[in-house]
């Protein structure tokens, strides 16, 4: 993970490098640090915290300076320290370098360098990286842009690198394999970054890197070139982005503006695509391969944490809908354990970020073996959404806060329309229920609108039960995977142990943990298996568990057993996920903040993890 930030060109760099570091925060926040380079001396200022302490750390302090690196961490190796923030500098103090990504035989080449008697004054692989490259620079007599090419080749992991040399004044170097690289192409100047956020108010002109790319930036010059020393045409691409879109925008967090930004960014979704009165669905990515998905024989899901939830969503929707069996994968462990995927196979890609690197590789090794990859993807641009042979983008916007919340309803929209799409052109579905799921579809931001309304009410029993040391969430059937998603929300943002278990389940080894101090959150909203739902409920109430449960307006039965009842508008079962995770999204929100904590930046977590 970790945050990038570099500027070349008249103007300040340190102002635009540290804006630039609070907007990547999300992808790490332990330490920050920055390099300027002035007259040919290089200045190292690094600080363990957030990139607010930093800043602290250089009130006073002249930062005078045309050019610079900076860099945000979510630590790997070594401690989150002084001395482990990055910028590095290289032993003989000329280069300073900053890495997002992990070099995986950083050991064997420290032993090499150990014993041409380097000495090291971190924890990291970064350190050693660069002093790798310094060695080469110096011994080989070539550019830095050669030695950067040479060690680039011996090394396996991944890395996004920016480097400056003290006796190249106007020079970034950059390079990148798995960890992102946004360049943005100003006047007579240029922005690096991670992704676009710190770029996008000086310039909407950018270069995405890919990988096995190096890039020598200098103010009034963008050359590219692969690892193979070939030169490459930049391909500028204009940013669809607007400032705003970055801003809090008047919310205390990220976290809760994004909650209230869901009626709209579901709008946004849907627009276009979803013609509920003409009774048709238009995504491009699904109607130009409709041949090849509808006739897949089975279908594979790969994501992590909150889409994957949203995957675990789509295999009861696609498997109802159309008729295709559906296996949802970690990708974390897709990966490594030799799955069988053959040629036409179709893998769906689920990811905000579009930077996952367990996702991110899954895909690549699908993709050798001939498998068709679809991706689900946020972030327009992202490494996910190039590799893929076609997809839908959510058009959540920007999502900021490291819990995932508008992405996550993004991600079940898409999903669902897919399924529609798909099951009407192979007859699997009644145009009766596709019509009815159609206008279901339409009114989601109305009924997310209305949750909204009722935040108070959820502030409420979040207050009530926020000292809780664990939590239990149940549902059935569409809304299993929501119940995943609470407890993952609430993990994330209150540091409170939460489970979720399919309610049925839960009698095989959970309800030992059930007492009166257990708060159980069901998501029991009426569907097919309201009934089972509530008999669990009598089976948590008999042991005295705190039933908090999510219900749909007019359920009488439920609040007879729950201690606490958080009302949502009724929906068709299929696309009742959609709406029954806001109230827990909020639950979540509100019980961080009662604790104190900083839900857009929770501990140890970073929101890309592009390390695996
Ligand atoms: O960017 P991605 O959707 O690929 O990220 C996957 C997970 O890292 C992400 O969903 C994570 O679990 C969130 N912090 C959940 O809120």
């Amino acid at each position: 993970m970790c945050g990038i930030v570099g500027y070349t060109g008249p103007k300040q760099a340190y102002p635009i490098i540290l804006k630039g570091l609070k907007r990547l925060e999300y992808r790490g926040y332990d330490s920050s640090g920055v390099a300027l380079l002035h007259n040919g001396k290089l200045d190292v200022y690094k600080k363990k915290g957030k990139v607010a302490q930093l800043e602290e750390s250089l009130v006073g302090v002249n930062v005078h300076a045309h050019i610079g690196i900076g860099h945000t961490r979510w630590a790997t190796h070594g401690e989150p320290s002084d001395r482990n923030s990055h910028p590095h500098t290289s032993s003989s103090g000329r280069l300073s370098m900053i890495h997002n990504g992990i070099i995986e035989n950083y050991a064997q080449l420290k032993k090499e360098l150990l014993s041409k008697n380097y000495t090291f004054t971190s924890d990291t692989d970064t350190e050693v990286l660069l002093n790798f490259i310094e060695d080469i620079l110096l011994n080989n007599n070539c550019t830095l842009e050669e030695a950067v090419r040479i060690a680039l080749k011996r090394i396996t992991g991944a890395y996004c690198i920016l480097l400056l040399d003290e006796q190249d004044p106007e020079t970034i170097i950059a390079a990148r394999k798995g960890s992102p690289l946004v360049i943005g192409i100003g006047k007579g100047e240029h922005f690096l970054a991670s992704d676009a956020s710190p770029i996008i108010e000086y310039t909407k002109e950018v270069v995405y890197v890919n990988d096995y790319e190096l890039a020598i930036v200098r103010p009034n010059e963008l050359i590219l070139k692969n690892i193979g020393n070939e030169k490459i045409t930049p391909f500028i691409t204009k940013l669809d982005m607007e400032l705003a879109a970055i801003e809090k925008g008047g919310y205390d967090h990220f976290m809760l503006k994004e909650i209230y930004e869901q009626p709209s960014t579901i709008q946004d979704c849907l627009r276009g695509r979803l013609h509920a009165e003409d009774g048709t669905i238009t995504m491009a990515g699904i109607d130009d391969n409709i041949e090849q998905i509808k006739n897949a024989e089975r279908i594979m899901i790969v994501a992590c944490g909150t889409s994957w939830h949203a995957g675990l969503v789509a295999e009861y929707i696609i498997e109802e809908l159309c008729r295709i069996p559906v296996e949802v994968e970690y990708a974390s462990e897709f990966r490594y354990r030799n799955p069988i995927v053959n040629k036409g196979d179709v893998i769906i890609a689920i990811s905000q970020s579009g930077e996952t690197a367990d996702t991110l590789v899954a895909l690549e090794k699908a993709k050798e073996n001939g498998a068709f990859i679809f991706g689900v993807v946020n972030a327009v641009g992202s490494s996910i959404a190039r590799i893929s042979h076609a997809g839908a983008y959510t058009h959540a916007g920007h999502e900021i806060g490291v819990a995932s919340t508008k992405a996550f309803t993004g991600q079940l929209v898409v999903l669902t329309m897919m399924a529609l799409r798909i099951a009407i052109q192979k007859e699997t579905i009644t145009q009766e229920r596709y019509l009815h799921l159609l206008t279901e579809l339409a009114d989601v931001p109305e009924k997310v609108d209305a949750i909204l309304k009722n935040a108070e009410h959820i502030k409420t029993i979040a207050l009530k039960y926020k000292d809780a040391h664990d939590f239990l969430f149940l549902g059935r059937g569409y809304n299993f995977p929501i119940a995943l998603e609470g407890a993952l929300k609430l993990k994330e943002i209150s540091y409170i142990h939460a489970e979720g278990y399919p309610a049925a389940e839960m009698k095989h080894g959970p309800i030992a943990l059930v007492d009166e101090n257990l708060p159980v959150v069901f998501i029991a909203t009426k569907d097919s298996y309201h009934e089972k739902i509530v008999s669990n409920m009598q089976e948590i109430k008999a042991r005295k568990g705190k039933i908090i449960s999510i219900i749909t307006e007019g359920d009488d039965i439920s609040p007879t057993l729950s201690n606490d009842c958080i009302f949502i508008p009724p929906a068709d079962e299929l696309i009742a996920p959609i709406i029954s995770v806001i109230p827990l999204q909020l639950l979540s929100y509100f019980t961080g903040i009662a604790k104190g904590i900083d839900v857009d930046k929770p501990r140890n977590l970073a929101k890309s993890v592009t390390v695996e």
